[in-house]
């Protein structure tokens, strides 16, 4: 290029970016010449957010911290800030709706993969399946242009009735800390932000929008915010979103102590707190807080969302200081440009082959067998002529119910489905309902006179998406299967003992009489778009079930700590969490309750053997558990070695023993394998109210390694000779 027509290309180029500039940049004489810092993304964030908001009018900063419709806050066109688009679930990308109402907003390209339900994921005990979920949500949310996804959810199931604990990792929370932590990265590396919800102590959907939460402040720091620290100090979860209920006596969206002083000072969350949707309810409580964006307020226009008008109005009357409007302003505009709102996102990508390959496989891996008298599974396809599959569950799509959690599926796979195209092409299958949602005696009898005829059953009931079950806004009003089915079930079971149970349902169920007679029994939770294939290839023997129970089973719901000591689900407005710290399987361990199923459990169709623990010091701060498994059975299997950690003399009261570690080993037959579990001053730390501190005290500990809480095949004693406490 000759040096005239350079000289000339590089004016050319000047001129260009000043006007650009010019374009963008109007309140500095100075800026003029300078392409703004914030477009620059080779710029650290904070330099980034800072130049931002050093350009922004009051209106512009008050735009960022309220909805301007259902589902999204004001694009900022002066700056080049585009439209915020927020978007449920965490089981995959909601359907659009709106604008300004909960109605479907009749779009054609608002389908999305339908992932199985977290509870399930958390039954894989498989952290990395937790990093393929969330790549798959991260994907399509960027495909289908949303910036927040609202998900995970990380409530912890105290009750077995909560109609949102299909939404929930279960019942631990170092279980639920390792499933979020992973799921939150893998989103946030799509560049989306996750939004860990909600925050905190949403653990019953009995009067959630009015129910005050009482509980003790171990209870607190070790069981229930325990997953959403983790999500902040390991994940850097981008968003949280405050809870319904009240904490203490005072609305979680206005809760300073929550929201100022544990999430922001004490964990040092840099993101911003939205609300639920219509769960704010003042300006000054929002302002002061902590609340850093108004979603769903019913009221309209936008303007008069508590963060909108009377957020002005208390500036100017010097209410509150624009300082306060300032962080909450950053917050938001770090989340914005974290998820590339300047330069923009690539392309994701929408239920591909990968997705489906994900979903089948968290599906598979979720199920827990519970029951496998004399090898009932898996079943030969060459050796059975005729099968009945019976249950509505079996032909029940799931995908749209729920609640916020629904979605509008390219497709779902249901049970007899998968059944059919595993094996319809060499056995007879017959499929009856046998129940709908009224008991019915046709329906019942056409069900056993099907049993009767084949060489097995394989029936598919339990729960399902309907309010009353599994569903939002709703809780379970016992623990029983519904619709008649134990009756049922009996009945089906005396026409043909080779009857094998499947349940759907995102938390335990009472076990009728049929139990006993059965000679299989399977949680499947709710399995997503790939269920019906992921349930043919563990019935056919494709793939050797390796889930793991993420919660109790009780036999009884009175044995369930919330409903032994009559604080579910609450009274005059207020439930006290009095079991404290001893939530699911450290109530029954504490109790010494037995319980139909304990957490952790789960079979195989192969068998493992554990050998050789020893405890290694070998790193500094890091104590290695070492032991062998061998898989001595006669199948390929996966396997989940878990450890928890016993305080021998504890100070404080203590749960009986605690999950500190797991992992999961797929192990052809004959195999043997070295495992290692790191475990640090964490893993025996509680907290201590009193130092305002978790503190690992010296003392002796036992570490016991099993196959299930209450299946503990390895024990030894190790000892903490000095006493810390955590920053
Ligand atoms: C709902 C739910 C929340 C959801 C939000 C938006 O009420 O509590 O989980 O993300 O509103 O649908």
């Amino acid at each position: 290029m000759t040096q005239l027509l350079k000289t000339r290309w590089i004016v050319f180029v000047v001129i260009l970016i000043g006007a650009c500039g010019s374009l963008i940049v109007t309140n500095s004489s100075h800026a003029q010449e300078q392409r703004a810092l914030y477009l620059d993304v080779s710029q650290p964030l904070e330099r980034r957010v800072e130049d931002l908001l050093s350009r922004m009018t009051l209106e512009e900063k008050l735009a960022v911290v309220h909805a301007d419709s259902k589902f999204t806050s004001a694009a900022i066109p002066r700056l080049g800030l585009p439209r915020r688009w927020l978007s449920d679930g965490p089981h995959g990308v909601r359907e659009d709706v709106g604008p300004d109402n909960w109605l479907p907003a009749g779009h054609t390209d608002d389908f999305a993969s339908f992932m199985p339900a977290l509870v399930g994921l958390a039954a894989t005990w498989n952290s990395d399946l937790a990093t393929a979920y969330g790549k798959v949500i991260g994907e399509e949310a960027r495909q289908r242009g949303k910036q927040i996804m609202l998900g995970p959810g990380m409530n912890i199931m105290r009750t077995p009735l909560n109609g949102r604990n299909f939404e929930y990792p279960g019942e631990d929370p170092f279980l639920s800390s390792r499933m979020v932590v992973n799921y939150i990265r893998a989103v946030q590396a799509e560049d989306v932000s996750s939004c860990a919800k909600h925050f905190a102590a949403n653990d019953q959907e009995y009067q959630r929008g009015t129910i005050n939460v009482e509980m003790d402040e171990r209870a607190l720091r070790e069981i229930y915010l325990r997953p959403f620290q983790a999500a902040v100090q390991e994940a850097g979860v981008r968003t949280v979103m405050s809870a319904y209920n009240k904490f203490r006596g005072k609305w979680c969206s206005e809760n300073e102590y929550l929201l100022n002083k544990i999430l922001k000072d004490e964990w040092g969350f840099k993101g911003l707190v939205m609300s639920d949707w219509n769960g704010t309810h003042s300006t000054k409580g929002a302002v002061l807080g902590g609340l850093d964006l108004e979603m769903g307020t019913e009221v309209l226009p936008y303007e008069r969302f508590f963060m909108a008008n009377g957020f002005r109005d208390g500036l100017s009357s010097g209410e509150f200081s624009m300082s306060v409007l300032d962080d909450k302003v950053r917050r938001n505009l770090r989340q914005m440009l974290e998820t590339k709102a300047v330069e923009g996102r690539g392309t994701g990508a929408i239920n591909t082959k990968e997705h489906q390959a994900t979903a089948r496989r968290i599906a598979e891996e979720s199920f827990v067998l519970l029951k496998n008298d004399n090898n009932a599974l898996p079943l030969d396809p060459n050796a059975v002529k005729s099968i009945a599959v019976i249950g509505e569950n079996a032909i029940q799509l799931q995908a749209y119910g729920g609640g916020s959690a629904r979605i509008k599926a390219f497709y779902e796979i249901t049970p007899l489905e998968g059944i059919l195209r595993r094996i319809g092409d060499r056995v007879n299958i017959s499929f009856a309902k046998g129940y709908s949602d009224k008991p019915n005696e046709e329906l019942a009898s056409q069900a056993v006179r099907a049993a009767s005829q084949a060489d097995v059953v394989v029936y598919v009931g339990g729960l399902n998406h309907r309010p009353g079950f599994d569903a939002e806004g709703t809780d379970r009003k016992d623990m029983k299967l519904p619709y008649g089915q134990d009756e049922l079930l009996s009945k089906i079971v005396a026409a043909n003992p080779r009857t094998i149970v499947v349940l759907f349902g995102g938390a335990p169920v009472e076990m009728g009489p049929w139990l006993g007679k059965v000679p299989a029994l399977l949680q499947a939770w709710y399995p997503g778009m790939e269920g019906g294939n992921a349930l043919a290839r563990v019935l056919f023997g494709d793939v050797n079930p390796s889930g793991r129970l993420s919660c109790t089973f009780p036999r009884r719901l009175e044995d369930s700590p919330a409903h032994a000591m009559g604080n579910y689900p609450g009274k005059d407005g207020t439930v006290k969490y009095e079991e404290g710290l001893l939530v699911g399987y450290r109530w029954f361990d504490t109790k010494n309750i037995e319980p139909l199923f304990p957490f952790g459990f789960g079979l195989s169709y192969t068998k493992f053997e554990y050998s050789g623990l020893r405890i290694e010091a070998d790193k500094p701060g890091v104590m290695s558990v070492k032991f062998e498994i061998s898989n001595v059975g006669t199948r390929e299997g996966g396997e989940v070695a878990q450890l928890y950690v016993q305080d021998l003399k504890p100070r404080l009261q203590r749960p009986f023993k605690e999950l500190k570690g797991f992992s999961k080993v797929f192990l052809k037959p004959g195999e043997k394998q070295t495992v290692e579990i790191p475990l640090n001053r964490s893993s025996f730390a509680f907290y201590d109210p009193a130092q305002h501190s978790f503190t690992a005290e010296k003392g002796d500990y036992k570490v016991l390694v099993g196959s299930s809480s209450r299946d503990i095949r390895l024990e030894a004693l190790t000892r903490l000779t000095t006493t810390t406490l955590e920053k």
